[in-house]
């Protein structure tokens, strides 16, 4: 008989009390085809994920809803074993527009609840693209009221600065739970990571592969990281990728991790990283790697007067 070796994925503690699996699925694509969404998430699930990442803008919460409710309808996983994020839109950021757009979403997505709603960003646009300048602490009433209501559990911010987080804290009833933002070994952040820390918000990283990805050919020149030896000589030692040492460096800094993959080795790759330890010597290789170059600089905000960075 074959017995599938299941992966203990660690959690961590958010300030709502509820738990998050430190590796989540990333699910954005500038394309796909039909079906590699559910796919992706099916295969996900069976190989013991159980955190889900996804956004509104994604265009993908309707297959990211089948993928779950086909593993629920199977048996492989209940409802209360996933951990679902998705996101408000910019052109949503007036306090009235929070709730009718997470209900869409959770039509879409076959959920009664999310575990996690985050404001994707803190620039507010219409639908043309132009700045409304809807200042964030209007829309975090609008999410405060979907915690009331029971639409999720947790609510969170995606991209804000430090500067933007403290003002959003002090004025926040309920506190966000996480920030999620790009993080990884060429983009390390950690005064930005330190500053969530310090206030209880835990750090998400996105794009946690950063250059190592081979979605990034653009940044060929900056990649050096990919074929630099020491990195090599690091996933030959565990006998590891680089992509899994970029993840477990995120793991060990507390930092949960969503990478992104349509391929089912990957994806299986990517979960496979709770089963060895960097040294502190090996963590500041990884570290050195710090170029503060990063992949979604999100410049088409950039005119807008929220832009973080
Ligand atoms: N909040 C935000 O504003 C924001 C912004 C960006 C991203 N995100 C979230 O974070 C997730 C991850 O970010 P991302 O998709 O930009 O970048 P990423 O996860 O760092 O990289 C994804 C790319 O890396 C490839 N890949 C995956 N696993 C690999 C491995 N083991 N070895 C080599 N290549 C591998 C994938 O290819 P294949 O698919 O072909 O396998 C894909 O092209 C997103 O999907 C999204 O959920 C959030």
């Amino acid at each position: 008989m074959c017995s599938k070796m299941v992966v203990q994925v660690s959690l961590v503690k958010l300030s709502s009390g509820y738990e998050m699996p430190m590796l989540g699925l990333g699910t954005y694509a500038r394309k796909a085809d039909p079906g590699q969404f559910r796919q992706a998430v099916e295969w996900a699930i069976d190989a013991g994920y159980r955190h889900i990442d996804t956004a509104s803008c994604y265009k993908n919460e309707e297959e990211i809803g089948e993928g779950i409710a086909n593993k629920i309808k199977q048996g492989v996983v209940n409802r209360q074993d996933l951990f679902v994020t998705t996101k408000l839109w910019n052109d949503c950021h007036a306090e009235a527009e929070v709730i009718p757009a997470l209900k869409k979403s959770l039509e879409k997505l076959k959920l009664d609840y999310i575990d996690l709603y985050l404001i994707h960003w803190p620039v507010s646009v219409n639908v043309k693209g132009e700045d409304t300048g809807i200042d964030h602490v209007e829309t975090w009433r609008g999410m405060e009221e979907a915690v009331k209501l029971g639409l999720t559990r947790s609510i969170g911010v995606s991209n804000f600065n430090e500067e933007q987080l403290e003002r959003l804290y002090k004025s926040a009833n309920i506190k966000p739970v996480v920030n999620q933002f790009e993080i990884n070994p060429t983009l390390t952040q950690h005064k930005l990571v330190n500053f969530c820390k310090d206030h209880s918000i835990v750090p998400v990283a996105y794009t946690p592969l950063g250059l190592i990805s081979e979605a990034r050919p653009e940044f060929i020149g900056k990649d050096v990281i990919k074929t630099d030896p020491k990195l090599g000589e690091l996933a030959q030692k565990y006998g590891k990728t680089q992509a899994q040492i970029a993840l477990r460096y995120l793991i060990q800094r507390g930092i949960p991790a969503l990478p992104k993959s349509f391929t089912k080795t990957r994806i299986e790759e990517n979960l496979n990283i709770f089963d060895f330890e960097l040294t502190n010597t090996e963590m500041d290789i990884v570290d050195s790697y710090n170029i503060d170059h990063r992949c979604v600089p999100g410049t088409v905000f950039a005119n807008c007067k929220n832009y973080p960075f």
